[in-house]
């Protein structure tokens, strides 16, 4: 019975630690998806590394940017058109966006997510 139990409990755990290193990185999730807009500045997109455009936008805080980048804002789609992403891979490219644009956002947790989707 118990060791049933811790079985399934290991396992469960094992599967969530892979699924988070399956996870891609922020900066690969921005060069092959949010780059397409961000790069150019393309439908006024705040560029990558502009640091007066991401200043404001800063300001507003992680879970603000979060809820846009995943939720869409005006002309920024949701999920940057790639629905397929997971909210984290989505947030990891935020902050790696705001950090060039001169914010100090550290690694996104479950909590921000959380807090961005409320
Ligand atoms: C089709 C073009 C396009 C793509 C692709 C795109 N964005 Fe955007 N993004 C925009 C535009 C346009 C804005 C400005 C929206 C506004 O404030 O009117 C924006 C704004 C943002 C903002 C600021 C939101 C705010 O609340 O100030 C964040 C964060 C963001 N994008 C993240 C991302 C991420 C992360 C990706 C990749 C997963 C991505 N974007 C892909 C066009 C795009």
């Amino acid at each position: 019975m118990y060791s049933e139990y811790f079985i399934s409990l290991i396992a469960g755990l094992s599967l969530s630690a892979t699924a988070q290193a399956a996870d891609k990185m922020g900066v690969d999730v921005f060069n092959s998806v949010c780059a397409a807009c961000h790069t150019t500045g393309a439908a006024g997109a705040p560029k990558f590394g502009d640091k007066t455009a991401w200043g404001k936008r800063n300001e507003q805080g992680l879970a603000v940017l979060i809820k846009s980048a995943i939720k869409g804002k005006k002309i920024m789609p949701a999920k940057g058109g790639h629905p397929d992403l997971s909210d984290l891979e989505v947030a990891r490219a935020v902050v790696h966006m705001a950090n060039a644009g001169g914010g100090t956002f550290k690694e996104p947790q479950s909590a921000d997510i959380a807090k961005a989707l409320k």
